[in-house]
C-alpha cells in the first residue's frame, strides 16, 4: 500500500541509540582533533577559541550597544548593566537579500546605518559608546575584539568578507558615515552570547546551543586541553570554545546517515558540500528536507495527486514553520493537517495527511536526536576533566527551532540524557533575551 511504501522511505531517518552513540563518539574524536596542536590543521570541526575566559560573575556594569547579526532577525540593542540588573531596549532591522549576497561593503554600510539610526533614536548620538558584536558565523579570533571570517554559512555570501576582520570592516563603515562614535570592544558568536546570557542567571551553565536558522554549540574547555593555542592565558583556567559543529561530516564522517534527500538539499544549497551536520537539523533546512521527501513520494504516486507537483518542485514552498504546525497535531486529527496543507495549495486526503505527519515527525526527530548526540558529546568531554565527580550542568539554548517546534525541546532533553551515561545530567535553559545581552556582558569585562 501507499502507507507501507512511505514507511520504507522514512525509515532511513530513524536513528537508534547505537547509531547516535557512534555519531556522538565520532564528534568527540573530531573535537579532540580540532583542539590539538597538529590535528586542528586538517579538522573540519573548527573548535574556535573565543578568548572569553570567564562566565559573568555579577560584577559587570556599564552601558553598551550590541549588534546581533546572523539569525532570523538583525537587532540593534542598548543594554545597561548595573548591580545584577540589566535594562535593555532594541530594534529589529531588515537585512535585505541584496545585502546578504551582495558586496561586503554594502552589508557593513547597511549595519552601520541601522546602528546610527538606533543610536540617534536612543539619544546617544553625541556620546562615545562601546559596542559588543554578536556575529553568528565561524571566525578565527586572536583577541576578544578581532575576528576574521573563515567562511560564510547559512544564507549569507557577501563578497570580500571572508578572510577579513569584521571589526575592521564595521569600524570602517562607521567611519565612512562619520555621524556616530562607537568602539567595537568584543565580537562573539551567538552560541557564546547565549551561554554568557544564561550563565548570568544560572551558574551551572557551561554549554551554549543555538537550534535556529543554523545549528551550533559552544562550551567552557580547560585551556590546557587547547594545545593549539599559542599562548595560554591561564594554565589552570578555561576558555569558551565555539565548536562550529555544523561542519561536522564535511569530511564524510556522516555519510552512513546521509540520505538521498540530504544530498539533493546540499547540492542546491548556497554552500554545497559544507555544513553537513547543520543541514540535517537546522531550521533553514528541516522544511526543505520534508519538501524533497514529499516531492519524491508524489512523483512515485505515494502521496497527493500530480497537481501538487508544481508546488513541491518550488524551493522553500514547505517552510519549517509548517513542519512545526503539522507535528503539533495528532495524525488522527487529519483535518488540521489538511488545513495547513490547503494554505500551501496542496489538496490532501486522510491518507496523505497521515503520511505527511509521519514524514514531518521523522525529520524533526532526527534533527533533535542529532542535536542530542552533539550535546552528549560535549557533556562527556567536560566530564572527562573531572571524571570522579557527578556532572550536573546546564545548557543555555536559543533559536526558533528550540522555541517554536512543538516536540524538539523535549526530544532533545530526553535523548541527551539517555546518551550521556551515568554520572552526568544535562539541564536545558531557554535564553529569554537573546545573545545581545551576552555580548554586552563580554564587553563589560573587556572594558573593565
Ligand atoms: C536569537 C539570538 O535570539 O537567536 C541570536 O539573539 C541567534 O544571536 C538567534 O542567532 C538564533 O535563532 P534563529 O532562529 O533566529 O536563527
Ligand atoms: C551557523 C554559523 C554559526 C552559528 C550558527 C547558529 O552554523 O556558522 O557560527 O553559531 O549558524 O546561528
Amino acid at each position: 500500500s501507499e502507507f507501507r511504501r512511505a514507511c520504507e522511505k522514512v525509515k532511513q531517518f530513524m536513528l537508534g541509540d547505537n547509531e547516535l552513540k557512534t555519531i556522538r563518539d565520532r564528534l568527540l574524536e573530531n573535537m579532540r582533533r580540532g583542539l590539538d596542536r597538529e590535528g586542528h590543521k586538517s579538522a573540519k570541526v573548527k573548535m574556535l577559541p573565543s578568548f572569553v575566559t570567564h562566565l559573568p560573575d555579577g560584577r559587570e556594569c556599564g552601558t553598551f550597544i550590541a549588534l546581533d547579526l546572523g539569525g532570523t532577525n538583525f537587532r540593534v540593542l542598548l543594554i545597561d548593566i548595573n548591580e545584577e540588573q540589566i535594562d535593555m531596549d532594541s530594534q529589529i532591522y531588515r537585512v535585505p537579500q541584496e545585502c546578504m549576497t551582495g558586496t561586503g561593503e554594502a552589508l557593513f554600510d547597511h549595519i552601520a546605518k541601522c546602528m546610527s539610526d538606533f543610536i540617534n533614536r536612543m539619544g546617544f548620538a553625541d556620546r562615545n559608546i562601546a559596542c559588543g558584536f554578536t556575529f553568528s558565523f565561524p571566525c578565527e579570533q586572536y583577541a576578544i575584539n578581532s575576528a576574521s571570517l573563515i567562511t560564510w554559512t547559512k544564507g549569507f555570501s557577501a563578497s570580500d568578507v571572508e578572510g577579513k576582520d569584521v571589526v575592521t570592516l564595521l569600524t570602517e563603515a562607521v567611519a565612512r558615515r562619520g555621524d556616530i562614535t562607537v568602539e567595537i570592544v568584543a565580537v562573539v558568536n551567538d552560541t557564546v552570547g547565549t551561554l554568557m546570557s544564561c550563565a548570568f542567571e544560572d551558574h551551572a551553565c557551561q554549554i551554549g546551543l543555538i537550534a535556529g536558522t543554523g545549528s551550533n554549540a559552544c562550551y567552557m574547555e580547560k585551556q590546557s586541553n587547547i594545545t593549539k593555542l599559542d599562548e595560554l592565558q591561564d594554565i589552570d583556567g578555561k576558555m569558551c570554545i565555539n565548536m562550529e559543529w555544523g561542519a561536522f561530516g564535511d569530511d564524510g564522517a556522516l555519510d552512513e546517515w546521509t540520505t538521498e534527500y540530504d544530498r539533493v538539499l546540499d547540492a542546491n544549497s548556497v554552500h554545497p558540500t559544507k555544513q553537513r551536520f547543520e543541514k540535517m537539523m537546522a531550521g533553514m533546512y528541516i522544511g526543505e528536507i520534508v519538501r524533497l521527501i514529499l516531492l519524491d513520494m508524489c512523483k512515485e504516486g505515494i502521496v497527493f495527486t500530480e497537481d501538487a507537483l508544481e508546488i513541491l518542485e518550488t524551493p522553500e514552498s514547505f517552510g519549517t514553520h509548517m513542519v512545526s504546525q503539522i507535528v503539533d497535531n495528532q495524525p488522527r486529527h487529519f483535518a488540521a493537517v489538511q488545513n495547513i496543507l490547503a494554505c500551501a495549495d496542496i489538496g490532501a486526503i486522510r491518507r496523505d495527511c497521515e503520511i505527511v505527519h509521519m514524514v514531518c515527525d521523522a525529520v524533526s526527530r532526527r534533527a533533535a536526536y542529532m542535536c542530542a548526540a552533539g550535546i552528549s558529546a560535549i557533556a562527556i568531554k567536560i566530564h572527562q576533566n573531572r571524571p570522579d565527580e557527578y556532572l550536573d550542568i546546564t545548557c543555555g539554548v536559543d533559536g526558533s527551532v528550540y522555541k517554536k517546534h512543538p516536540t524538539f525541546a523535549k526530544l532533545l532533553k530526553v535523548k541527551t540524557n539517555e546518551l550521556v551515561g551515568l554520572g552526568i545530567f544535562v539541564n536545558f535553559r531557554l535564553s529569554h533575551d537573546g545573545s545581545g545581552k551576552g555580548a554586552a556582558l563580554v564587553s563589560a569585562v573587556s572594558t573593565r
